[in-house]
C-alpha cells in the first residue's frame, strides 16, 4: 500500500505520465539494430536491400529527467551524462558539477570540454557549470545554494581508489552517500526527487543506500534497472579519468540500478522536512 507510488503533483520529472520508463523503454525498438537477421524462408525479404528499409522510429526516451525540471547533476565526470540530458533529453535548466578542478578534469578526460561547452552553451541560457564541488558540501557552492532543484543526482557515486580494504572502502563511500543526502535535502524544491545509480552486485549491496537514505529522512518512492541506451552518447567515467589506451572495462554495460528517494511523508507531514527559511548571514565563510 504505502509502496504505491504518489500519483498527486510529482515532481516535472514525470512518473506519473511513465511509471515505470525502464519497461517502456524495453518495448520500443532499439535504433542500433541494422543488423537485421533476415528471414531466409520470406520471398519479400530475400531480395530487399536493407538500405530501404525504413529507419526505427525514434527513441522513447524516459522522462525523468524532463525538460522543465530544474536539474542538479553532482558528481560528473567527462560530463558525458549531462551533455547527453542536453542533446537527448533537452532539458532545460541544469547545474552539472564536479568535484575535480577544471585542470583535472580536463586531463584525466580530455573529451570532457566539448560536453562542457555544451551544457555552457545552452539555449535559453539554462546551463552552469562548476567545477570542485564537493557533493557533501553543495551548499557550500554559491552558484547552488540559492536555488530549489526537483531533481538532484549523483551518478555512480565513488571515492575512486582511495582504499583496497573492502570494509573501508564501503565504509567511506557511505560516507560520501550519507552526506550527499544530507546536503542535498535543503536544496531539494518540495516535491523534488533524490536519483543515485550505483552498479548492481554483492560490494554495492553492502553500502546499503536505502538504509543510508532513510537515516537521512528519505523514503525510496522507487528503483528501476540502468538502461544505458536511454542516455545516448553517455559513457561512464571511471573516478582515476580514462584508461589509457581505451581500456575494454565499460562501465555503462554492467548491470546498475537507479533509485529515487523523496523526503519520506512523516517529515513531509510534520514540516519537518520543509525547506528551512534562510536568513541572509552576513559574514557566513563562502567556500566556492
Ligand atoms: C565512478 S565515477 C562516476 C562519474 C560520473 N558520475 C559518471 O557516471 O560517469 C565517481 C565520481 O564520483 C566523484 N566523487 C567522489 N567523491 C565525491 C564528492 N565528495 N563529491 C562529488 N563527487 C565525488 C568522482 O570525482 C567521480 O567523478
Amino acid at each position: 500500500m504505502s509502496k504505491k507510488r504518489k500519483h498527486t503533483s510529482a515532481p516535472s520529472s514525470s512518473f506519473t505520465k511513465h511509471p515505470h520508463p525502464h519497461k517502456m523503454q524495453k518495448l520500443t525498438p532499439q535504433p542500433h539494430h541494422h543488423h537485421h537477421h533476415r528471414k531466409l524462408n520470406h520471398p519479400k525479404s530475400k531480395h530487399k536491400p536493407i538500405a530501404k528499409q525504413p529507419p526505427p522510429p525514434p527513441q522513447k526516451l524516459p522522462t525523468l529527467f524532463h525538460p522543465s525540471s530544474r536539474i542538479l547533476l553532482l558528481g560528473e565526470g567527462d560530463f558525458s551524462f549531462a551533455a547527453s540530458l542536453v542533446r537527448h533529453h533537452h532539458v532545460r535548466h541544469l547545474t552539472a558539477t564536479s568535484l575535480d578542478s577544471e585542470a583535472e578534469l580536463l586531463e584525466k578526460y580530455p573529451q570532457a570540454a566539448g560536453n562542457i561547452a555544451l551544457v555552457r552553451g545552452m539555449v535559453g541560457g539554462g546551463g552552469v557549470v562548476v567545477h570542485g564541488v564537493d557533493a557533501g558540501a553543495v551548499e557550500r557552492v554559491k552558484a547552488v545554494r540559492k536555488r530549489r532543484f526537483d531533481v538532484i543526482a549523483f551518478m555512480f557515486p565513488h571515492i575512486g581508489g582511495k582504499s583496497t580494504h573492502l570494509d573501508r572502502q564501503v565504509r567511506d563511500n557511505q560516507q560520501l552517500l550519507q552526506s550527499f543526502f544530507a546536503a542535498a535535502k535543503p536544496l531539494l524544491s518540495p516535491r523534488g526527487v533524490i536519483v543515485v545509480t550505483l552498479f548492481e552486485g554483492k560490494h554495492y549491496e553492502l553500502w546499503d543506500i536505502k538504509g543510508l537514505a532513510r537515516a537521512v529522512g528519505f523514503q525510496t518512492r522507487t528503483s528501476f534497472k540502468f538502461v544505458p541506451e536511454d542516455y545516448p552518447g553517455y559513457a561512464h567515467a571511471r573516478t582515476l579519468g580514462n584508461i589509457s589506451g581505451g581500456g575494454r572495462w565499460k562501465g555503462e554495460e554492467r548491470d546498475a540500478r537507479t533509485f529515487i528517494f523523496e523526503v519520506g511523508d512523516r517529515e513531509r507531514d510534520t514540516g519537518s522536512g520543509k525547506q528551512r527559511k534562510r536568513k541572509k548571514r552576513d559574514g557566513s565563510p563562502d567556500e566556492d
